[in-house]
């Protein structure tokens, strides 16, 4: 029978240069994507898919992420004061959202690296990996799907979205061949960032994985690759490859994606945020139209 998966690992040890000034003292998981760090979008896309134990991989600066998952005793007790219950359930909220627990990177070696910081604490069991730059749409259905297809098959699955082939050179891509099902495909390469024009499709991995435990046996001795980093890509690639414990499968997400990994897709993904929201939509949809029509 399969393990029922629990365990969630958000690799957040990333420099954030490119948000530089706003990350010196902060890690760029804390930058808000309207009111609301972009890491607890993530840790609540975990939790919705039922997975409440949270690892989260930190590098320098973790204690802002640490405090924000935990009580902030003065600021709760003011707003208790207050009768302030909005903002204090908002406050509240994350404190019990997950059983988290924390690792630091040390060096900052790549995703790979910082994935296997997460064998002790996982064990040998499945577990699922989200990275903070990518957010699904809470309305869209992508990692509980995974869950169900990592359990049915028993393998390791990602998740991959069709992108601009113009752009296939800042992910990994895969190629596959069909399944039975409609949104599932088996997996027969993956190279990480390909050189622009080089890549063989235009499937990417975008930052959702379920992976099974064999991949710390199979980083344990994958050498640096793109960038001179140990790449969770170059991983999966071998499993892929040699059909290890089961291969691996992917599941084609068709829905939402907001990328927060550079400025330009930062700033998009709260503007399209913002306009679907109930409190500020309303406004802020005549507003953009007023403010693009002058910019023609
Ligand atoms: C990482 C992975 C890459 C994947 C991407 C998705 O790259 O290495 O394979 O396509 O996340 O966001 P990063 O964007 O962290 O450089």
């Amino acid at each position: 029978m399969a393990t029922k998966i629990t365990k969630a690992v958000i690799p957040a040890a990333g420099l954030g240069t490119r948000f530089l000034p706003a990350t010196k003292a902060m890690p760029k998981e804390m930058l808000p994507v309207v009111d609301k760090p972009a890491i607890q979008y993530v840790v609540e896309e975990a939790v919705a898919a039922g997975l409440t134990d949270v690892l989260m991989i930190t590098g320098r600066n973790k204690n802002a992420l640490e405090n924000h998952f935990d009580r902030m005793t003065e600021l709760e007790s003011t707003l208790q004061r207050k009768g302030d219950t909005d903002r204090l359930h908002k406050v509240e909220f994350s404190n019990d959202l997950a059983d988290m627990h924390y690792v630091r990177q040390g060096d900052p070696r790549g995703l790979g690296h910082a994935i296997l910081r997460a064998k002790m604490h996982v064990g040998r069991e499945p577990f699922a990996v989200l990275l903070g730059d990518d957010l699904i749409d809470e309305r869209d259905v992508l990692l509980s799907r995974m869950l169900e297809e990592q359990s049915g098959r028993n393998a390791t699955v990602i998740a991959l979205m069709e992108v601009d082939p113009a752009l296939s050179h800042m992910y990994g891509i895969a190629t596959v061949e069909p399944t039975d099902d409609d949104d599932v495909v088996r997996i027969t390469g993956l190279v990480e960032k390909p050189a622009q024009g080089t890549a063989l499709s235009n499937l990417a991995i975008i930052g959702r994985y379920v992976l099974r435990p064999e991949i710390f046996d199979i980083l344990e001795r994958t050498d640096p690759g793109k960038g001179g980093e140990i790449q969770l890509t170059d991983a999966l690639q071998e499993m892929a490859e040699n059909d290890i414990a089961g291969g691996v499968y992917g599941v084609v997400f068709r829905g939402r994606r907001y990328d927060t990994g550079d400025r330009l897709d930062y700033i998009k993904a709260i503007v399209q945020l913002a306009v679907e929201r109930e409190d500020l939509g309303p406004d802020l949809r005549p507003w953009l139209k007023q403010f693009s029509a002058q910019l023609d």
